[in-house]
């Protein structure tokens, strides 16, 4: 089945979804979330793809959930629907890593889905913001949780409370995105670093991001320990004895994935 609201592409070892509802600025309807659902479902099972790049326009990453499809929702809707959860998790879900690359607005469910993937390299004119409040809403997909961990307390609340837009350097700075590029050089950057981490050894790359993710479920003793157990793994797999003989001798590792 083709998708409607996505382009799906295949560079080399990395899986690339482009959000592509241009006249809507990329607003996240019912349809273009089970696109990307399905998409990386193929993007999960295919052993070719290491790693997954989620893009949108330069003028928009995604202006948000879809104002107009969810205006006439009551709360029977919503609540029996668990909107706006339901299939946006997927995400959040997806072993593999997925790199954000955000240009334009990255607005409401915009920016929720954006703090879902791995980490978050933004353009220039990258805009992030919660602006739920001004439609008389709050956000619903994780914004006012993750935005806080990611940002801190301050920065998050006076977000949600007002609607204020954060531009790339001060989501740099406060530590919501890992770097800034320049908008020509974004995708090709972001395809770069996921090739790179495609490169890798897969299980080890799975390993550190779920140790990495452990950080927001538990508490440090629990996470350090959690951490200590999987580095101990490591030790189990074929590709530590190759990455460490590697290194002594001096040459590129050959990993196994194993
Ligand atoms: N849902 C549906 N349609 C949207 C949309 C959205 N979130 N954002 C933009 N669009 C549509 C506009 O309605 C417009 O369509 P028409 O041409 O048919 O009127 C088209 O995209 C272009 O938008 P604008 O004309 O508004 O473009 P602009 O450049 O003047 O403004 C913008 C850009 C500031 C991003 C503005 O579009 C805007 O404020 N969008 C809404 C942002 C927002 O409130 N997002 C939060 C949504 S709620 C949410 O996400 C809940 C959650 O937590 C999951």
């Amino acid at each position: 089945m083709g998708y409607e609201y996505i382009l799906v592409e295949k560079k080399e070892s990395v899986g690339l979804i482009t959000l592509n509802r241009p006249k809507a600025l990329n607003a996240l309807c019912a349809g273009l979330i089970d696109d990307l659902g399905r998409a990386l479902d193929d993007m999960e099972a295919d052993d070719d793809i290491g790693a997954v790049v989620l893009t949108g326009s330069e003028k928009a990453f995604a202006a948000g959930a879809d104002i107009k499809e969810m205006s006439e929702k009551d709360f029977m809707d919503v609540y029996l629907q668990d909107f706006i959860t339901k299939g946006w998790e997927r995400i959040t879900t997806c072993r593999k890593p997925i790199i954000a690359a955000v240009a334009g607005y990255a607005l409401g469910g915009g920016c929720e889905v954006a703090m879902m993937c791995d980490f978050i390299i933004a353009g220039e004119n990258a805009k992030f913001g919660q602006p739920e409040i001004t439609i008389g809403t709050i956000p619903g997909s994780g914004g006012t949780q993750r935005l806080t961990r990611f940002v801190g307390k301050s920065k998050a609340m006076e977000m949600c409370l007002t609607g204020r837009l954060m531009d790339a350097e001060e989501a740099e700075r406060s530590g919501l995105v890992s770097r800034i590029v320049p908008n020509d050089e974004l995708l090709s950057d972001a395809l770069k670093t996921a090739q790179q981490i495609a490169g890798l050894s897969r299980p080890i790359v799975l390993m550190a991001k779920e140790c990495v993710n452990r950080s927001y479920e538990t508490t440090l003793s629990e996470g350090v320990r959690y951490e200590r157990r999987v580095f101990h793994s490591t030790f189990a797999t074929e590709d530590q004895k190759e990455g460490m003989a590697a290194f002594a001798e001096k040459r590129q590792p050959k990993w196994k994935n194993r």
